[in-house]
């Protein structure tokens, strides 16, 4: 069994079932190239306050350089009997330089060690993430863009409601997607601070320049209060908080695509790549892919769930539990950005049948607001308007016709103010030619806000 580094104040060795249950570095080896960054960093800055010789400085960065080539030719082997990422680096350290290995810990406590580390892994997995998120978009302007001009019925309730471009619906989650990608910017400003100098929760002992080795690390910022430094994880679960808009985001369009694929709407088709078979049913074509993604949702919603309760009542400054903090990190980045990068493979490879959906558009009365409008434009209010259109869809119905099938006579039974010019109003035409107001479904509004989101996308 090998020493631990405190050692020194106790009287028996750590029980074999315990220090399974207390390791980390299971899981924490994630963060191995952070730990050698920031080390690096730190050697540096304790050799310029005079703690660390030129000779003892090169040596551990010598070490630290050799380390670091192990760790990504996957040779290097993390133990569990050296509990996590930073003692595991600091034994092999100790391995290969020898006792110079043990000055690098001058001041230094794993306590700012891990969430140095954990702030750099995110400022890295934020960088993907918005790379991910914006082909993510890129898809979704393409699709629309091929398919502008398509109606398809829009719904309320899924219910039929009014006609709506197809463009129009599917840049509805360009727009969603693109307030997480500000979100994301937004939460890097508080990411991107240097805990580095907190030391174990008061402040380093020693003279290190704080601003220098946050520099150094790529950091914006320092963190303004030690305690605080090593204590919040709120920079995780503001980040989890948005994965979690994210996939809900996702999983109202896998699902609208699900709906969508099916036989009663038939609306759209998806790759077959993309979706798997029945091991009995022959027939079978299932969009699994979409499933999943909204499958996923409860596992990235449940991460931040357990943060938020990981975090309750948590008395400050650092606890063994804040440990816990990072398998639902881990889990939440990965199931975001492939549930990310599915969706823009299945956008791209959407199909729609337009066949399909026109004879959708001639039921459920798409036009019956067009009609209301009609009546108010004759002088008629509208809650009455409505009411008097409630009654004629109500008798078109029991008739088996849509509006546009009325005769005028029948119009006018409901409503004398009801003229010849009433068939010009119901036409999808006529119905999208009023709706060209700015955000609307018109054919030059979405076309606008299409050539708009094009050049949008490369500043974002
Ligand atoms: N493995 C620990 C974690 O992830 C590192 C910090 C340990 N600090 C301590 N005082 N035990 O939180």
């Amino acid at each position: 069994m090998s020493k631990k580094p405190w050692s020194g104040r106790f009287q028996e060795n750590i029980d074999k079932f315990f220090e399974d249950f207390s390791e980390s570095v299971s899981f924490d080896h994630k963060l191995a190239p952070y730990e050698i960054k920031a080390s690096l960093v730190y050697a540096e800055a304790l050799k310029e306050a005079g703690i660390l010789t030129d000779k003892e400085f090169n040596l551990i960065k010598k070490g630290l350089k050799e380390i670091e080539k192990e760790i990504k030719s996957g040779k290097f082997i993390f133990s569990k009997e050296y509990e996590d990422v930073h003692m595991n680096i600091e034994k092999a350290l100790y391995e290969k330089i020898g006792e110079t290995a043990y000055k690098l810990h001058t001041g230094r406590s794993r306590n700012e060690q891990v969430v140095t580390d954990l702030r750099l892994y995110l400022m890295d997995e934020c960088k993907e993430l918005k790379k991910l998120i914006k082909s993510f978009m890129k898809a979704i302007i393409s699709k629309a863009e091929e398919y502008y001009g398509v109606v398809i019925p829009g719904f309320t309730h899924l219910q039929h409601a009014q006609p709506v471009l197809f463009s129009h619906w599917i840049m509805a989650y360009y727009e969603m997607i693109r307030f997480h990608l500000e979100r994301l910017r937004d939460y890097e400003k508080r990411l991107k601070i240097s805990p580095l100098g907190s030391s174990a929760f008061a402040g380093c002992g020693f003279n290190i320049d704080r601003k220098k080795i946050a520099k150094k690390l790529g950091f914006k910022d320092l963190t303004k209060n030690s305690v605080f430094a090593v204590s919040s994880r709120d920079f995780v679960i503001e980040l989890l908080f948005i994965l979690t808009l994210i996939m809900l985001d996702l999983s109202r369009l896998a699902e609208e695509l699900i709906i969508w694929m099916t036989q009663e709407f038939g609306f759209i088709d998806l790759p077959d790549r993309f979706c798997t078979g029945s091991s009995i049913m022959p027939q079978k074509k299932n969009p699994d892919s979409a499933e999943l993604v909204r499958g996923k949702v409860a596992s990235v919603a449940g991460n931040l769930f357990q943060l938020i309760l990981l975090i309750k009542n948590l008395p400050l400054s650092y606890n063994r539990d804040l440990q816990e903090d990072k398998p639902p990190v881990f889990e939440a980045l990965e199931n975001t950005k492939k549930s990310i990068k599915m969706m823009a493979l299945l956008i791209e490879g959407l199909k729609l049948n337009k066949k399909n959906i026109e004879p959708h558009l001639k039921k459920g009365y798409l036009l019956a607001t067009e009609l209301a409008d009609y009546l108010v434009t004759k002088g008629i209010p509208f809650r009455k308007a409505h009411h008097i259109t409630g009654e004629i869809v109500v008798y078109a119905e029991k008739k088996g016709k849509t509006l546009e099938e009325l005769k005028l006579e029948e119009f006018k039974k409901f409503s004398e103010v009801i003229e010849k010019d009433i068939y010009q109003w119901l036409t999808i035409e006529n119905f999208f030619k009023r709706r060209e107001i700015l955000g609307g479904t018109g054919y030059n509004s979405v076309k606008k806000r299409l050539e708009e989101a094009k050049k949008e996308i490369e500043r974002l």
